[in-house]
């Protein structure tokens, strides 16, 4: 058993797990607890982090809060809403923020004690909020500030009360780790007690307890997750007590599923793949409802997994059905008591929930971010080239593809006013006639595109991107036109998932793919998604938004500052695609936008 621990209260925000994964990968173990709770729950931790939250701080009753835990002698770390909260709770004063901050920020570190110490003077940090604290409470001092957050990080060395706007627990954040281990270590004085691999062997335990001697069923996807998933199931389970099925949906990338069995075959494991394309076309054809999309795909998988069960002649009676789910698919499908939904991640539609409640899943990673579950494959002994690929998801395609019953979306006016905005910078804007999802301060949007037309310049077009997102409430993502070199006129046109679309995105992504392998660019970027989006330009064809994007866990992206000589390889290789007339590059992090368009 291990004695130090920290707490982590959960308000729902978007990072809330990713700062108890942090402080574990600190080696010190970590608990999510709920806002209401106790003196006594508290009374076992070494200190205590606030998350932050979709709410508004002016809504602490809906998240049923009670104040124990600023009558105790422990050290608290506040983020972005835990920061407010501490504020407010102690008689400082949180007001709308006039101008919202999202993305990066340069914070100047004026006191390096405590939390700060040992950090450069000026440190990049990642913003994510609505609101914003006004004035500080007693007994609190500013130790750390931005051009457009006067309290961007506060504290009382006293009481050990500590609290920051931004959020250190994100990679972006580029001192926030340290920050962290200066609160774990300094301030709340923790010993070093906890290990991954400790995980694997409590994992081992619990599939074999929980399994017993069920069938295990595995709707495997060739990605990564499912794939550790399985890896873990065979080092607990003996091999005839597991059934796994490949569904090719028909929204694959190129020669995938081929390749899928291959890999599977290397690993000793015989993979059955259940062709399934017509079902899931034939039941998604005239959706374009991004959310409706992900619900039809997640069931489809479903009745194709039942009616596969049929067929085998196990007992079906006596089964369990493995998932290969990972944290965020959960957090971002709301899965967590107070967080907002973003989007229903495929394994995480409602009857799925129902069956988890059951007990009837599985999900042996479910805590888990991306890159641990990489560590995790690497300790089961899976083959670097499988575990270095670009993670791919379950909808596949199928969220690439953006469908459009034809409405046009207007923004004449507001493109008026960013174009006011833009005036000597070079570049000009246009609003897109299509919509996509984003996550800002903890939220799910659902908001206006904004094409850029000007020179490929990352650096300017960083922050331009970042400042139309912040001052423009309507737009939560920003894309650069590659070509054709302006745009004349836009049209949305009527398009739904059909055989000769998917043909064309399939195609499209082959072409990125092949500019990632031969420009030796699959580690620098951690993602690379290539978007159909049915937007006219110039009265030809549909246009390709290329996605590409480094992170480390998803939950956060840095759209990727592509080398030139690549990108235009890519938008070359792109245009020879019939139908394709115009491609553009998703300049905007997450948040704002999310990496996929839906
Ligand atoms: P977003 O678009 O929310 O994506 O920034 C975060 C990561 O999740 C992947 N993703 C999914 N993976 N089933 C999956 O297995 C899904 O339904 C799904 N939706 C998004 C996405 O590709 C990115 O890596």
């Amino acid at each position: 058993m291990v004695s130090d621990k920290i707490a982590v209260v959960d308000f729902g925000g978007q990072y809330a797990h990713l700062l108890a994964r942090r402080v574990r990968e600190l080696g010190v173990f970590s608990e999510i607890l709920q806002p209401n709770a106790s003196k006594k729950d508290y009374s076992d931790f070494k200190g205590v982090i606030l998350s932050g939250s979709p709410y508004s701080i002016c809504d602490l009753h809906v998240l049923k809060w009670k104040n124990d835990l600023f009558k105790m002698n422990i050290p608290v770390l506040g983020i972005c809403y835990g920061h407010q909260l501490i504020m407010r709770e102690n008689g400082g004063e949180i007001r709308r923020a006039p101008s919202t901050e999202f993305g990066s920020a340069k914070m100047h570190v004026l006191n390096k004690k405590g939390v700060f110490k040992g950090l450069k003077g000026k440190s990049v940090v990642w913003m994510s909020h609505n609101d914003e604290v006004s004035s500080l409470a007693p007994g609190f001092e500013v130790i750390g500030k931005t051009a457009d957050c006067k309290y961007a990080a506060i504290a009382n060395f006293e009481k050990k009360w500590f609290g920051f706007q931004f959020h250190p627990e994100v990679t972006h954040s580029e001192e926030g780790q340290k920050m962290l281990k200066n609160f774990v270590f300094n301030v709340c004085q923790c010993k070093k007690e906890w290990s991954l691999k400790d995980f694997k062997k409590q994992k081992i335990r619990e599939i074999r307890k929980k399994v017993g001697k069920k069938n295990v069923f595995l709707l495997a996807s060739g990605g990564i997750d499912s794939t550790v998933c399985l890896a873990l199931l065979l080092k607990s389970l003996p091999k005839k007590q597991i059934h796994a099925f490949f569904i090719d949906t028909g929204l694959m990338r190129q020669n995938e599923p081929k390749l899928i069995q291959k890999s599977f075959e290397k690993m000793g494991f015989k993979l059955k793949i259940v062709k399934a394309g017509e079902e899931f076309l034939s039941k998604l054809r005239n959706v374009s409802d991004p959310e409706q999309k992900r619900k039809i795909i997640g069931k489809i998988f479903l009745e194709v997994k039942d009616k596969e069960l049929e067929k085998l002649k196990v007992n079906t009676k006596n089964w369990i059905l493995a998932q290969g789910t990972i944290y965020p698919d959960t957090i971002e499908s709301a899965g967590t008591k107070h967080a907002d939904k973003i989007k229903t991640h495929h394994n995480r539609i409602e009857e799925i929930l129902k069956e988890l409640k059951k007990g009837k899943i599985i999900e042996p990673i479910e805590e888990l971010y991306k890159d641990e579950v990489r560590f995790l494959g690497k300790e089961l002994g899976l083959p670097k080239k499988f575990i270095e690929r670009h993670p791919f998801p379950g909808p596949g395609l199928g969220v690439r593809i953006l469908c459009s019953n034809g409405k046009q979306i207007q923004g004449k006016k507001l493109e008026q006013k960013i174009n006011n905005f833009l005036k000597k910078t070079g570049y000009k804007a246009k609003i897109l006639p299509v919509k996509s999802v984003g996550v800002q301060g903890d939220l799910r949007t659902y908001k206006k595109a904004v094409a850029l037309e000007g020179k490929i310049d990352f650096q300017k077009i960083e922050k331009l991107s970042t400042q139309i997102t912040n001052r423009f409430r309507e737009i939560n993502r920003v894309v650069l036109l590659l070509s054709p070199q302006k745009i004349k006129k836009l049209k949305m046109l009527k398009a739904f998932l059909t055989d000769d679309r998917i043909k064309m995105a399939r195609e499209a992504d082959a072409v990125s793919m092949n500019v990632v392998k031969k420009n030796s660019l699959l580690k620098k970027t951690w993602q690379f998604p290539t978007v159909l989006i049915p937007v006219q330009v110039n009265g030809f064809g549909e246009s390709i938004v290329l996605r590409p994007i480094e992170s480390l866990e998803a939950m956060t992206a840095k759209f990727y500052k592509m080398p030139k000589k690549a990108l235009k390889e890519n938008v070359k290789g792109i245009l020879k695609i019939p139908r394709i007339g115009t491609v553009f590059m998703d300049v905007t992090h997450k948040p704002p936008a999310t990496i996929e368009w839906e």
